[in-house]
């Protein structure tokens, strides 16, 4: 039998040592090589941090699987995902932040067994805010317990979006998209997908609308918001395969029901 708790303190018990390596790297220099262009952003600590997590990983529980942004993978054709444990680790969500603001960046880890989610982690070192969850127990901000969410209204809502959604995509309608900005509360869009998410859970957002995320972007997001009754589905309204990309849309019950209805293809 697997200990799911035994997962769940041990990744954040990583996400939190890597924090600090994180905040540390900060004091220096930290130099930004382009990845596929000037807007997709690597460093050196992007890599260290997966490399790192990648090795206790391997040392822990040496039959997991790895699948991590840059490049940390277990080879995808030795295995089948959905009849694995997996870890799907962002060792940097929000890279340009991390870059340019030095804040508004994490670490995101999200464990799944067999398809289903066990625990996920979503570090912010620079405001010290851990957002952990682990499956069926519930949710919590640090030591705080993360309450269930309760319906909102459009009106009310206050939404996080990526700018993808600016540009003509397959995902969105960008006439119903500007309509939907204008009936809306506000609008957000923070650079790091897993702190939205994260945010959604914690009733800081009402709801976030992410197109063309990674598995790592969105892995810890989601254990974290089934624990709080959020309703999460791809932008065509199914739900989300965890191992391959997505749009993710996120958001409080009655909210989501309107966003699926009215905004999304
Ligand atoms: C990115 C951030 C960003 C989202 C992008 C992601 P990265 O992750 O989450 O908010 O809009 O789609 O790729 O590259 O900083 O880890
Ligand atoms: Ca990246
Ligand atoms: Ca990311
Ligand atoms: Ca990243």
């Amino acid at each position: 039998m697997m200990d799911q708790s035994a997962i769940h303190r041990f990744a954040v018990a990583l996400a939190k040592e890597a924090g600090l390596m994180l905040m540390d790297s900060l004091t220096q220099n930290i130099a930004a090589e382009y990845k596929t262009s000037a807007a997709d952003l690597v460093t050196e600590m992007d890599r260290k941090i997966e490399c790192f997590f990648a090795e206790k990983v391997n040392t822990e529980f040496p039959e997991h699987m790895i699948l991590g942004e840059e490049g940390t993978v277990t080879d995808q054709r030795s295995y089948i995902p959905e009849e694995e444990t997996v870890w799907l680790i962002d060792p940097i969500d929000g890279t340009t932040n991390f870059v340019h603001q030095k804040r508004n960046f994490a670490i995101s880890v999200g464990v799944y067994h067999k398809g289903s989610p066990i625990a996920g982690v979503i570090f912010d070192p620079a405001e010290g805010e851990c957002f952990h969850a682990l499956s069926g127990e519930g949710a919590w901000l640090n030591e705080t317990k993360l309450e269930r969410l309760s319906p909102t209204s459009e009106e009310e809502a206050l939404i996080a979006m990526n700018s993808l959604w600016l540009v003509p995509n397959e995902y969105a309608d960008f006439e119903k998209m500007q309509s939907l900005v204008s009936k809306v509360r506000g609008v957000r869009c923070q650079g790091s997908a897993a702190l939205e998410l994260a945010h959604v859970a914690c009733g800081r957002l009402d709801g976030s609308i992410a197109f063309g995320l990674g598995p790592w972007d969105f892995g810890a997001g989601l254990v974290l918001l089934k624990e709080v009754g959020a309703v999460v589905t791809t932008s065509g309204n199914d739900s989300i395969y965890p191992f391959d990309h997505s749009s993710v849309i996120a958001a409080k019950p009655g909210l989501h029901e309107i966003l699926a209805a009215s905004y999304l293809r």
